[in-house]
């Protein structure tokens, strides 16, 4: 089983982003042959700045290997190192029909809102579709918005493998936790960058405090019997917490007494106490910027390996080279 999955490097990783992908990503590194990668490429459509990208691409890493992922199990490595990437794009696109592109969400979105949609925004699917077919990946944990993108995926590999009559791509399956895969935000509409609704997973505890203290709950006061379902307080709590320590907050809930400022205060206490290890983690690795760059460079050279081996299966096929 081959796992591959992505993040862009635009901001910081938030707790969607954690609970909806990352945690996943962890968990699978224990099992699987697994790649992991920063797509610049992809975050070329929304961030124009050179300093902002690179720096945005330095935190991705030291990010995602201080919430826990290991280069010893998985290969973190950066999506523009491997140009072959950009060439099987390409192959991809000719056999990519315009219909399953317009239909696509982010695109469509923006459509929608009148915003001049640039070519890149337009095909950023085929690219995602050539980040995974490149290494043969199974399965790919995403959270829930990223299934159609995999959908695609699965469309242009069938098309490229029946136009050409061979078996040249693996299809690929999405692995999303249902339960993990609609994070809400402060506002209780699902955590997003472009909500500006977040919490971010490194954040200084002060300011971590304040953005807790900061989601929006009903007008009931402390005396109240309380409602943790349909509360986006204790909803973040339940990402954090055992099954014990949910039941405890939910009776507390029901049982009136408990206003929603102690509510968040257990929240961020377990937030620091979940998290508190990977801050220590993510200040040393920060400290040591060689070693972040190197476990980047082997990475994509471990990876390219693969992407070498797929991307001459797919010209082959294709009949480019080999006069
Ligand atoms: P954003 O919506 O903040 O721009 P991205 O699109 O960069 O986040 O998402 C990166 C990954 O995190 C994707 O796999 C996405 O599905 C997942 N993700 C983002 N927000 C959430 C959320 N609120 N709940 C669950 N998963 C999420
Ligand atoms: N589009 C994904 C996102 O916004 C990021 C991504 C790019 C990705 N290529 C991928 C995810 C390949 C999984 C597999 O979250």
């Amino acid at each position: 089983m081959r796992v591959l999955s992505g993040i862009q490097p635009t901001g910081q990783i938030h707790w969607g982003n954690y609970f909806g992908a990352v945690r996943q990503y962890i968990e699978l590194q224990k099992h699987d042959a697994a790649l992991y990668f920063i797509a610049d490429l992809h975050a070329l459509t929304t961030v124009r700045n050179p300093a902002d990208l690179r720096r945005n691409v330095t935190n991705a890493a030291l990010d995602l290997l201080a919430l826990g992922l290991d280069p010893e199990k998985a290969t973190l490595y950066v999506q523009s190192d491997i140009p072959e990437v950009a060439e099987l794009t390409w192959l991809l696109m000719t056999v990519t029909q315009m219909h399953l592109l317009e239909k696509c969400h982010a695109y469509k979105d923006k459509k929608a809102k009148g915003i001049a949609a640039d070519a890149g925004l337009f095909t950023y699917p085929v690219l995602m579709a050539a980040d995974i077919l490149l290494y043969d990946s199974n399965l790919v944990p995403v959270g829930q918005d990223q299934i159609q993108h995999i959908e695609v995926t699965r469309d242009v590999a069938q098309r490229f493998n029946t136009i050409y009559e061979r078996e040249v791509f693996v299809l690929p399956e999405p692995y999303v936790v249902q339960s993990l895969a609609k994070v809400p935000g402060l506002d209780g509409e699902k955590m997003s960058k472009s909500y500006n609704n977040t919490i971010e997973v490194f954040m200084e505890p002060k300011q971590l405090r304040k953005k807790i203290m900061s989601i929006k709950t009903d007008s009931k006061g402390v005396a109240d019997v309380k409602a943790p379902e349909t509360c986006s307080v204790f909803t973040l709590f339940k990402l954090f917490a055992s099954e014990d320590q949910q039941a405890a907050l939910a009776a507390k809930y029901r049982a009136g007494g408990m206003g929603y400022g102690e509510a968040k205060q257990t929240l961020y206490d377990q937030a620091m106490a979940v998290f508190g290890p990977a801050f220590d983690r993510r200040a040393q690795l920060a400290a040591s910027p060689d070693t972040v760059r190197d476990v980047l460079r082997e990475g994509a050279k471990k990876a390219r390996v693969k992407a070498t081996e797929v991307l001459a299966r797919a010209r082959e096929a294709c009949g480019l080279g080999g006069r």
